[in-house]
């Protein structure tokens, strides 16, 4: 059975206070719901030592949202796998579209991020995704095709089993505009051929791919009902409990 996961991306948002709060908030929700899906969240690496200690029975994943390709040493300002490892946060944001536009993340990087992290024991979230300029062209098979190999074809098979992929098109992170449930379905299902055939039927099945780019409480359900959907990446609609929790019990 695949894993099903409802994860928070808080990006650059929050105060301590305000973060503890929200941490506290769904410590409670989680304590009082029984929940159909694993709930993680990835707030500013700031204060994942806050939510590890607060979820002390790990109720709630607490993730990165993004960490270095280097092991150690002279990267002022990176955090690294062993870091993470050492406090043990469950994994880390890997390639959000963020990153790449913001920071000229390449698969390339992924790669390398997403070997490190396994090798620590971290969970990797893989994002990919098209911009508008590549779903309008009609390349958005390709291009996700090629970010998937080159990000993950060199894992072997029981390290493909450990990492969650996000899709999450540019186009629709953060713009309200969200993919329909059958244009995501239609991706999610490609990337699963694409792992099938260099990993095998089996393989693929057990990979978790999370959709993510504008979920709202009033999409949440559509989406996750597709066959090869296993849930949601969510940013700003995971920043308070009253709309995240919705999107939860959307497994329900
Ligand atoms: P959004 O962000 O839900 O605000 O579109 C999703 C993401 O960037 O992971």
């Amino acid at each position: 059975m695949r894993r099903k996961i409802v994860a928070g991306n808080w990006k650059m948002n929050k105060s301590v206070i305000d973060a503890q709060q929200l941490m506290y908030q769904l410590l409670e929700y989680k304590k009082n719901n029984p929940t159909q899906c694993e709930v993680w969240i990835a707030p500013p690496s700031l204060y994942l030592m806050m939510a590890k200690d607060l979820f002390e029975k790990n109720e709630i994943g607490a993730f990165a949202q993004d960490m270095s390709e280097h092991e150690s040493g002279a990267y002022t300002g990176e955090i690294s796998a062993e870091m993470l490892e050492s406090i043990e946060a469950d994994g880390s944001l890997i390639g959000h579209s963020e990153r790449r536009q913001y920071h000229g993340e390449t698969d390339s990087h992924c790669n390398r991020k997403i070997k490190l992290a396994l090798d620590k024991g971290l969970t990797p979230i893989y994002c990919n995704g098209e911009t508008l300029e590549q779903r309008k062209s009609g390349q958005h098979f390709e291009v996700v095709k090629n970010q998937t190999e080159v990000a993950l074809f060199t894992l072997t098979a029981e390290e493909i089993k450990k990492v969650v992929i996000a899709y999450e098109p540019v186009w629709a992170i953060g713009t309200g505009e969200t993919a329909t449930p059958e244009q995501a379905q239609e991706i999610h299902a490609h990337i699963r051929n694409i792992l099938a055939e260099k990993y095998g039927k089996e393989v693929a099945d057990e990979v978790s791919i999370l959709y993510g780019g504008s979920v709202k409480p009033d999409n949440a359900k559509e989406i996750f009902s597709q066959p090869d959907i296993d849930g949601g990446l969510i940013g700003g609609a995971a920043l308070k409990l009253e709309d995240f929790s919705k999107i939860i019990e959307a497994f329900n």
